[in-house]
């Protein structure tokens, strides 16, 4: 077999596995063979670079280019449904078609799933275009964007398909995957997602695919468009679909009457909260495709379909006391304190208010009977306050001026929502909370130390900031309340050996507002230097792909102040990485991406800390236990019986030190 030919064969192979994988759910290879043949492939097309094809499985990396999107008129345009919310406007529904059709009809009755809608267009079986529903009439140009989401064929299987169509779906973001990333955005003191269809449309727009890629999209199809489809019923147009390789709901049912709708729409109501993915209604379509003709569209929105939408969880309780947390950036949330309250399968104490303005505009009073909703989003929310239920009126909740942890004047920035405590060297949630993010795993990584110890070294006075950490020695820990010989010394071992930290890790441990994981990485791309960044002005600085106005003045901000240029230069002084290693930013791959690592065992040619370096170096992340979201566990020798019995059952995939070591040459 020439290389071409196995080129090919690896495409073909790869796109079955994919689709076995992420559609039917039913994998034939591990994720490891997975793996094996997609370096293959890789290695191939780097080598046959006149072979490229946009649509070979290995697109699904993504890429770093970063670009804007461009805009994309839609050759039908994307229509919204009209809305309704109860049985007796579905009643109503059913009536008018049953009236203007005046024969015989099936209602397709389907999840009404809470993503960002995609109109997806094939072109002789490929994907060709991916673009966003926009205003409707055009879109973004999402593609390469969307060829990262695995259950979207890139190529289809099978046969009959029109030479070309467009079909249309939602893209999803797991529940399990929104609230991985959730935590994670929570542990940096990022602004959380509200709910998985925001993080799945803020996804999608992000300008590098590797990370969309990372992200774990999902996607269920509910509408083809275009000439020459294989049926006149949408329902069987579904279940055609799906043998050219898409995922569509396996809850979609064609009903016969009315009842039979209301059947659909009260079992799911409640059932849907063992899902997967968000929902947040039904949809019901008329069946027949020349029946949809004849019905036709309003301006909006089509005759022949509506949407059912499911009412928000809400639940009515007595609002006690409004408190504010500051967080490590001194931004000071409110959270409204409850009486408990059973709120969509849990109990509710306590409720996000935002910020001063929500609270305005609830014109909120301490007693006030409030509505708790708990729609999409994780964090409850006030929605309204029950006015007819004031007895007595209680004080009218004012968001705070002084800071409720130092005492020093609240500050609000222009076009910002929140309210910000800015004596960030003496406020103490400020302080530890930085020392916090500057010795987490993702940042320095110092190994011992919590936020626990944190607070207690802050208390005895041994550290004000991050560079005081470099300055501590066994001896002034030793003594300090549940601290062992062992323990301080580990911890002392921790920061000494976090001097090796790379210097993208050290400039998001600095904590600068903004300057995420991905914006340091990029600033060090650019910069190379602590140096280089400390003298960049803002056109440097903005002349960055990526690095935005907001980014640049938060930069420049932060070494203006001459406190942070000194605990900068202490760092330096104590030895930490203040420089991009050259050869080890050109040794960096996403050969790991997207995959979550346990290290067990002892090793042969490398330590853990250097396996450790190299998942990271190449993507990957590596996590402290097994779940059943481990991508693999690098096995060494005499590894723990319970985590073996633990990936057994799990089925997690085994990597020997050598097949790793084979993976990320
Ligand atoms: S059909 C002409 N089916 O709801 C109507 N839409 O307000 C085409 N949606 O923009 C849409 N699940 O993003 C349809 N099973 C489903 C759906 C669905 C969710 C979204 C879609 C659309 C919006 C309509």
């Amino acid at each position: 077999m020439t290389e071409i030919e196995r080129i090919d064969q690896l495409r073909e192979e790869l796109h079955r596995h994919n689709y076995n994988y992420y559609v039917l759910n039913a994998p034939e290879i591990s994720d490891q063979e997975f793996d094996f043949l997609m370096r293959e492939l890789q290695d191939l097309e780097a080598k046959h670079p006149e072979h490229r094809d946009e649509n070979s499985p290995t697109m699904r990396v993504g890429s770093d280019i970063n670009k804007n999107f461009t805009q994309v008129v839609h050759k039908y345009p994307m229509l919204s449904l009209a809305n309704t919310y109860s049985e007796s406007e579905v009643s109503d529904f059913y009536d008018r078609v049953k009236k203007s059709l005046n024969e015989e009809f099936e209602i397709c009755c389907e999840m009404k799933y809470d993503g960002t809608s995609i109109s997806l267009t094939y072109e002789n079986g490929k994907l060709s275009r991916a673009v966003t529903r926009g205003d409707g009439v055009q879109g973004d140009d999402v593609t390469d964007n969307v060829k990262t989401i695995r259950s979207i064929p890139l190529v289809l299987h099978g046969e009959g398909y029109p030479s070309e169509f467009e079909i249309r779906g939602e893209i999803l973001m797991p529940w399990e995957v929104f609230e991985e990333l959730n935590r994670e955005r929570e542990a940096r003191e990022e602004p959380l997602f509200a709910n998985p269809r925001n993080a799945a449309s803020g996804t999608l727009k992000l300008q590098n695919s590797a990370i969309v890629a990372s992200r774990k999209l999902d996607a269920y199809l509910y509408y083809l468009l275009g000439e020459n489809l294989p049926y006149d019923g949408h329902y069987e147009n579904l279940k055609e679909v799906e043998k050219w390789g898409f995922k569509i709901s396996d809850v979609t049912r064609k009903c016969k009457t009315l009842e039979e709708v209301f059947e659909f729409i009260r079992y799911w109501d409640t059932e849907r909260k063992n899902l997967p993915v968000a929902t947040d209604g039904i949809v019901l379509k008329v069946n027949s495709l020349r029946q949809q003709r004849n019905l036709g569209y309003t301006a909006k929105s089509p005759r022949w379909a509506i949407a059912y939408k499911f009412q928000a969880e809400r639940a009515c309780t007595r609002l006690n006391k409004v408190t504010y947390q500051v967080g490590r950036t001194g931004a000071v949330t409110p959270v409204a304190n409850l009486d408990p309250v059973q709120l969509a399968g849990t109990v509710v104490k306590r409720a996000s208010l935002h910020n001063a303005d929500i609270i305005e505009g609830l014109d909120l009073h301490i007693g006030d009977m409030v509505y708790v909703e708990k729609g999409g989003e994780i964090i409850p929310k006030i929605v309204g306050v029950d006015k007819d239920a004031r007895i007595m009126i209680g004080d009218k909740v004012r968001f705070i001026t002084d800071c409720p942890e130092c005492g020093s004047k609240l500050v609000r920035y222009k076009g910002e929502a929140a309210y910000y405590c800015t004596n960030d060297t003496a406020c103490p949630p400020q302080i530890k909370g930085k020392i916090e993010h500057f010795i987490s795993r993702r940042a320095m990584n110092i190994e011992g130390l919590g936020p626990e110890t944190v607070d207690q070294f802050y208390q005895e006075g041994l550290i004000h900031d991050i560079a005081d950490l470099y300055k501590l020695k066994a001896s002034d820990i030793i003594n300090l309340e549940r601290m062992g010989e062992k323990s301080a010394e580990n911890i002392i071992s921790g920061i000494e050996q976090s001097k090796n930290v790379p210097f993208e890790r050290v400039l998001f441990a600095l904590g600068i507002r903004f300057v995420g994981e991905t914006t340091a990485k990029t600033l060090v791309k650019a910069f190379k230097s602590i140096d280089a960044l400390i003298h960049a002005g803002l056109d440097d600085l903005i002349h960055v792909d990526e690095i935005g106005e907001k980014i640049a003045q938060s930069i420049i901000l932060y070494f203006a102040d001459a406190k942070n240029r000194d605990i900068v230069e202490r760092l330096r002084v104590a030895g930490v990485t203040m420089e991009a290693d050259e050869q080890d930013t050109a040794d960096r791959t996403e050969k790991l991406a997207g995959k979550s690592i346990v290290i067990s065992g002892v090793f042969t040619y490398h330590s853990r800390d250097e396996y450790k370096a190299f998942i990271e170096k190449h993507g990957g992340k590596n996590v402290g236990s097994i779940s059943s979201k481990t991508s693999f566990i690098l096995a060494g020798d005499n590894m723990g019986p319970s985590k073996l019995e633990k990936a057994q059952k799990l089925g997690i995939a085994m990597v020997s030190e050598e097949e790793f070591l084979e993976m990320i040459k």
